[in-house]
């Protein structure tokens, strides 16, 4: 099964890509994620990521399609898989329907997580991650059930992405209105866009979610 996940910042696209991971054995691949790594290990294309990321723009087309050739195309790839921050803009997509042509596959839906910009503002502002596993929560409406401790790998470190401060996410709202929503048509005319209500709690968005999967 190939899903995308399709939502601006803040909308819960990794929050559920994680709950599918381990519900249907499907593999999560974050583009966010793999250019933080890229960050992280200060390869070329992180010092020039970093730039970009802190700026709330977005990487260029051919650097990410790039990437996501050579990502889906790993053995750990072969069961399924939820793509994450990918495509974002109509040239990624055009790409994403040619990589997968070659190989003979096609995407099975495409999930607009549906959120208010008061609400995606709200979210970044008081999400933080484990910093050893990467683990998403926030100050108010998801904390680890024992305070200060991971639930899951139980790491009692925790960090906050360079990213999500005020300005930045501005910047990254209008960046997916003009560059990414035109994808929302894109799909919608070739059939495979389902919406879900991404302002619901968590659980309750997984069960859409859930519900749009035994649809297809
Ligand atoms: P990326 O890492 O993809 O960030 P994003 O799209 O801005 O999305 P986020 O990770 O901020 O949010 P999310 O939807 O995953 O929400 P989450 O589940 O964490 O990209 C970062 C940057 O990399 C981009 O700006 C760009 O520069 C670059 N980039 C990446 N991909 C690219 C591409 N393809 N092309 C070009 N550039 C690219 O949830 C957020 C918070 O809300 C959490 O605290 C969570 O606990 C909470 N929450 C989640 N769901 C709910 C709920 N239902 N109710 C209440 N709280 C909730």
């Amino acid at each position: 099964m190939k899903l995308i996940l399709l939502g601006p910042p803040g909308a819960g696209k990794g929050t559920q890509a994680k709950r599918l991971e381990e519900s249907r054995g499907l593999k999560q691949v974050s583009t966010g994620d793999m250019l933080r790594a890229a960050v992280h290990d200060g390869t070329p294309l992180g010092l020039e990521a970093d730039r970009i990321m802190k700026a709330g723009k977005l990487v260029p087309d051919g650097i990410m399609i790039d990437m996501i050739a050579e990502r889906i195309g790993q053995p750990d790839c072969r069961r399924g898989v939820i793509l994450d921050g990918f495509p974002r803009t109509v040239r990624q997509a055009e790409a994403l329907d040619a990589m997968l042509a070659s190989r003979s596959q096609g995407l099975d839906a495409v999930i607009e997580m549906v959120v208010d910009d008061a609400v995606l503002v709200e979210r970044i502002a008081g999400r933080y991650s484990c910093a050893k596993c990467g683990a998403v929560y926030h100050d108010k409406t998801q904390q680890p059930k024992s305070p200060g401790i991971c639930d899951v790998c139980g790491s009692k470190e925790f960090k906050r992405r360079p990213d999500d401060n005020p300005q930045t996410v501005q910047a990254r709202l209008q960046e997916y209105y003009q560059q990414t929503a035109p994808i929302v048509p894109y799909y919608k005319q070739k059939g495979l866009l389902r919406q879900v209500d991404g302002m619901a709690q968590v659980d309750a968005v997984t069960r859409q979610i859930e519900a749009v999967l035994e649809g297809l």
